[in-house]
């Protein structure tokens, strides 16, 4: 189940984004501030507001209050926008292929509305995967697309469409023949992957094994629980291990050299919310109450917040001995 959320700027003007980027938002909830990103799900062609389009997650806490307490007239503020998920820096006749899973879709469904707005004559072929035809979100839009836009193909796919629903379209989960088979020149076009993180990676090894280049590959993570903690750090060094105290949670764990104050926290069963998991979205935002860390973000946090000792626990590797309020 989803929502769709419009926002304009308090006190007038247009936000300025490109269709497919994100925004950082923080929530007032019981007291506590609480960050999410969301993408934008309208386009950048009717920039008067701004919309996301967002998930209810059954065990999530910001998604389940939007749903149950957002109401017209509320300020939420954000930040933004953010990301490199668009094809704004794209010449215009560069083909595009848009591979996306569940509320994966909201960012390509704001680059397709803003293709469409602009009547674009690039070839672009939109897939894109969700279980059932009924959870199909933007389904009356792709309808919109196909028959507005003539090089545009639009090709919904339901990995477990259940019997009596009368689907009769593709179906199954993504695999290299299935993708083959409806993108021939997979390889020529820049691939924008949006989805769950097992389906990225897999969407991501059989683009390379059809010849996609790296560089022309661009994926967007919304995170989820069920993705892995942290990617191995690409700064792993040996050495001795660091003690990293939790101050709230009384408890403490160790780290190598390299891994970060999440992977600690892990180890130690301390929950830390996160979502991008890659110093992007500013979720995992915690106190450092003692020791130093090095922060690689990618400008999920503030320098006056990292002046006020906040770290991003995502991205943040403990420098010797730290404590933190988690
Ligand atoms: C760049 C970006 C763009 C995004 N765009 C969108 C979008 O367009 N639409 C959208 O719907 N989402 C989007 N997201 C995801 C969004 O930011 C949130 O992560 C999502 O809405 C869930 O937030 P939540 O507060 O409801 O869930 P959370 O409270 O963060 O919980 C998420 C999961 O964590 C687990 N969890 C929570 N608390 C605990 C605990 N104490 N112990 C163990 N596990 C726990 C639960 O299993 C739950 O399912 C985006 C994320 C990123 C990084
Ligand atoms: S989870 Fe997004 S910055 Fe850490």
């Amino acid at each position: 189940m989803a929502k769709t959320y419009s926002f304009v700027i308090e006190g007038g003007g247009a936000p300025s984004f490109h269709a497919g980027q994100f925004f950082n938002f923080v929530f007032e909830i019981d007291g506590q501030q609480l960050r999410r990103s969301y993408s934008i799900s309208s386009p950048d062609t009717r920039s008067q507001s701004l919309s996301i389009t967002v998930k209810r997650d059954p065990k999530g806490y910001v998604s389940n209050w939007l749903f149950d307490n957002m109401e017209v007239g509320r300020t939420i503020s954000a930040t933004g926008p953010l990301g490199q998920f668009h094809c704004a820096d794209l010449p215009a006749d560069a083909p595009l292929l848009l591979i996306t899973a569940g509320s994966g879709i909201t960012p390509a469904a704001a680059m397709m509305q803003a293709l469409a707005d602009r009547e674009t004559s690039r070839s672009v072929i939109f897939i894109h995967y969700a279980s059932r035809p009924d959870e199909m979100l933007f389904a009356r839009d792709m309808k919109h697309w196909t028959s507005k836009l003539r090089h545009v193909q639009i090709i919904p796919i339901a990995t477990r469409p259940p019997e009596y629903s009368g689907w009769v379209g593709p179906t199954g989960r993504v695999t290299q023949g299935q993708l083959a088979g409806l993108v021939p020149d997979i390889s020529g076009c820049t691939v924008f992957c949006c989805g769950p993180t097992e389906f990225m990676q897999k969407v991501s090894d059989i683009a390379s094994a059809l010849g996609v280049p790296n560089e022309n590959f661009r994926s967007e993570s919304f995170g989820g629980s069920d993705s892995p903690t942290t990617n191995p750090s690409p700064h792993a060094q040996t050495g001795p291990m660091i003690e990293v105290g939790f101050s709230r949670s009384d408890t403490r764990s160790e780290v190598a050299p390299g891994q970060t104050i999440l992977d600690a926290a892990r180890t130690a069963g301390v929950h830390i919310q996160t979502s991008c998991r890659r110093g992007v979205c500013g979720t995992c935002r915690v106190r450092i109450e003692e020791g130093s860390v090095d922060i690689r973000h990618q400008g999920g946090i503030s320098q006056r917040e990292m002046d006020k000792g906040f770290a991003l626990a995502c991205c943040s590797l403990p420098l010797g001995k730290v404590i933190i309020r988690a």
